[in-house]
């Protein structure tokens, strides 16, 4: 399966940058533009249903100049690949993890603080204020691409093979799968874990062979990637709320006539609320089938000997990033409006 994918990445890719070379069109006639979305999940994936919504609308608006093509399950290669693809124009859209943008630009980084967000409330709403996002969303603009929208992945946890992780102890020695970022391998150092960065794809394979102990991610990859018929405990830590990103080339949006970028824009507003929407309900399916199906155990520890450990790293970048520090203190605000009630872990 996995090779079947990475030749299908391969052709496709390809036949993509043909396809750009040549302004190559929908073909037999059809002379709509293609616009082409690469992402890495499921097609039963909230992010793949919301992308579906957007090609639906966009067609029903402007059906007659464009056909719109998702590509699901990394069909265009990696994230780091399908980011590439967008910067160049090969692709004209793709979901990208905050954690892979920050390789990209540095203002990426905040997002990727381990305990940034003090609940979920206070990361939707920090998310939906373009006063904290535009000023991430837009630096990477000279790099040939920009953020259209975010995409909730809910919040990150530590998941492993056989060891139940209650304490950050309980990670020494343990080789856990981290997204490919700096911060996400100065979390894992300063946990006690020993970090081992690879992509998303190749996760799966990586813990049924013991090559890592465990990974951590959203509630998501322990059905729809089947991270947990491998992994039996799942512990929620919360370190991480990290969004995914819907980043678009800026030739493309640039060179939309002003009526039709104001379609698109609905239409990532569109991608925005249909996935947020069916986020509540797939994390639901998620945990019930993880529990009941999967036999995974659910762990509820105290978080703040994780916090404590992860919490010098924001000083640690506002030093590093001081541009930084208004966004940052604006999240702050947002903390302090909708803190997690004391004794209280939101999940429960
Ligand atoms: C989540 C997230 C993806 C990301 C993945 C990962 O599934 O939604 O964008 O690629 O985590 O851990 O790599």
């Amino acid at each position: 399966m996995r090779r079947y994918r990475r030749c299908m990445a391969v052709m496709l890719s390809v036949g993509l940058l043909a396809a750009s070379v040549t302004g190559c069109s929908s073909g037999g006639g059809d002379d709509r533009q293609i616009i082409r979305i690469g992402h890495n999940q499921a097609t039963d994936h909230p992010t793949n249903i919301a992308l579906l919504a957007f090609e639906e609308y966009i067609e029903s608006e402007l059906g007659d100049k464009y056909n719109v093509e998702v590509y699901p399950s990394e069909l265009l290669g990696s994230q780091t690949d399908m980011v590439q693809l967008t910067q160049t124009g090969a692709i004209d859209f793709c979901v990208a993890s905050n954690s892979i943008l920050e390789t990209f630009s540095e203002n990426y980084t905040l997002f990727n603080l381990p305990y940034l967000f003090a609940s979920e409330e206070a990361y939707h709403a920090a998310m939906d204020d373009s006063e904290i996002t535009d000023p991430i969303f837009e630096s990477t603009k000279q790099a040939g691409f920009e953020a259209v929208t975010w995409i909730d992945a809910g919040t990150r946890n530590f998941y492993t093979v056989s060891t139940p992780v209650e304490t950050p102890e309980d990670l020494r020695g343990l080789k856990i799968r981290v997204q490919q970022s700096p911060t996400n391998i100065e979390m894992m150092d300063r946990l006690g874990g020993s970090a081992t960065p690879m992509g998303f794809g190749d996760v799966y394979t990586a813990l049924q062979s013991k090559v890592i102990d465990g990974a951590e991610n959203n509630e998501m990859a322990l059905t729809s990637n089947g991270h947990g018929d491998v992994c039996k405990y799942y512990s929620y830590d919360m370190h991480q709320m990290i969004p995914d990103i819907l980043i678009g080339n800026c030739d493309f949006l640039d060179e939309l006539p002003d009526e039709e970028r104001e379609i698109f824009e609905e239409g990532f507003r569109l991608v925005n609320e249909v996935e947020r929407e069916e986020w509540v309900k797939a994390v639901e399916e998620a945990k019930s089938t993880a529990e009941n199906d999967q036999g995974v155990t659910f762990i509820y520890p105290d978080i703040t000997p994780f916090q404590e450990a992860c919490l010098p790293m924001h000083e640690a970048m506002l030093e590093q990033y001081p541009d930084l520090e208004p966004i940052y203190q604006q999240i702050q605000a947002y903390n302090e409006q909708y803190p997690v009630e004391a004794g209280e872990q939101e999940v429960q």
